[in-house]
């Protein structure tokens, strides 16, 4: 927990918590949790995509890898736990676990993305998708190349991924439960959407006359929030940006989510028509980009049901429950099973720096995480 405060105060902002892809509060943050790692007897490096990377060898060499870890980068204005918490639970169990002179036929190595949220970019799991070698030609075009393609490994070599990440949710705390076991994480669109009307004197345009595009931005949100799955317009930018000049054009953000990938697609392709609709009447030009298409990921059903009977066996009631937030899990899917186990967080508030959770709640993660990976461990002996 104090790591976690410790880590919390590494900002590109002053203020508030924002670390975004290898900004340089990323750089030191990945020196700090290296420098934890390293204390912890791991083995750290960081690779082609800022990936923060500690490794504790197995006692096979030709074995494969159990990855864990969660990212390091936040949103803007982020709370300490989101990303970090996931990381450090992970540390927190191999030193449980190193210093009882565990040894594990597989090896560990645990990960701090340098990019799960996107907000560099507006593309996420940039850090963990250079890792499963997923990422696309627009990915790279997007970052500029610098060589991020470098950081994949190679297919075969993980056994799975297993993440501890705050629920960001409300259920947890309803049901009075520290821990739960994620069973799906739900798909999401990000879409960019340009209106490009007409810039015009305030006091002198008719109302009739104008071609307002933030008015045409105005309409789509509202459609937005009663498309009837989750969606948000989290960043919206005006041009010219005066108070007596009509904005002439205005760009936005739009993030939509279901647990289900064809009522996503469906409601996304409803919100693209009606941008269309509302730009032929404004006499708008309306530009729609798809930014990244993520689809819904189930867990690996045999290490979820390692987690519920890793958190039975500490006496805690086992709940599964969906993930409507993405998590590096999502991209790691790709490349090998995984698993994910959420921890309790007070009024489900996250992306807020009111985030917290128990030290208590914590504890209970770090356990069944050890307990997690001695289980998989007999079951690799
Ligand atoms: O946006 C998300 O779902 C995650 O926090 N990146
Ligand atoms: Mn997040
Ligand atoms: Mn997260």
């Amino acid at each position: 927990m104090r790591c976690c405060d410790e880590l919390g105060a590494v900002s590109d902002e002053s203020g508030r918590l924002t670390r975004t892809f290898h900004s340089p509060a990323m750089r030191r943050a990945n020196r700090l949790v290296g420098s934890w790692m390293r204390a912890a007897g791991l083995e750290v490096r960081e690779d082609a995509a800022f990936n923060l990377l500690g490794r504790w060898p197995g006692t096979r060499r030709a074995a494969k890898t159990l990855l864990l870890g969660s990212h390091l980068d936040t949103v803007r204005d982020a709370g300490k736990y989101d990303g970090p918490l996931g990381v450090l639970v992970a540390l927190a169990a191999v030193k449980h676990l190193k210093e009882r002179g565990v040894t594990l036929p597989f090896h560990v190595e645990i990960a701090g993305f340098s990019d799960e949220e996107g907000v560099r970019y507006q593309t996420t799991y940039l850090g963990s998708r250079a890792l499963a070698g997923t990422l696309t030609r627009a990915d790279l075009s997007r970052v500029g190349g610098n060589g991020i393609e470098r950081a994949r490994r190679p297919r075969g070599e993980f056994l799975a991924y297993a993440e501890v990440h705050i629920e960001q949710g409300p259920v947890l705390e309803q049901r009075s439960l520290p821990v739960g076991v994620v069973n799906t994480i739900a798909g999401q669109s990000r879409l960019r959407v340009e209106f490009r009307g007409e810039a015009g004197h305030a006091g002198t345009t008719p109302m009739h006359l104008r071609h307002d595009a933030l008015c045409g931005a105005a309409e789509l949100a509202l459609a937005a929030e009663r498309c009837g799955v989750l969606a948000t317009v989290g960043k919206l930018s005006v041009e010219p940006g005066a108070s007596n000049v009509i904005p002439g054009c205005v760009e936005l953000t739009l993030d939509v989510r279901h647990q289900r990938d064809a009522r996503r697609c469906a409601a996304v392709r409803a919100l693209q028509t009606k941008a269309r609709d509302i730009a032929r009447r404004r006499g708008l030009r309306l530009t729609w980009t798809t930014v990244q298409e993520t689809d819904a990921v189930s867990c690996d059903p045999k290490l979820s049901r390692l987690f519920a009977r890793c958190v039975a066996a500490r006496g805690h009631e086992v709940l599964t429950l969906p993930s409507g937030a993405g998590h590096d899990a999502a991209a790691l899917s790709a490349v090998c099973p995984v698993a994910m186990l959420f921890v309790r967080c007070k009024g489900g508030i996250s992306h807020n720096p009111a985030e917290s959770v128990k030290t208590a709640d914590v504890a209970v993660a770090i356990g069944v995480l050890a307990d997690f990976i001695q289980s998989l461990a007999s079951r690799h002996g």
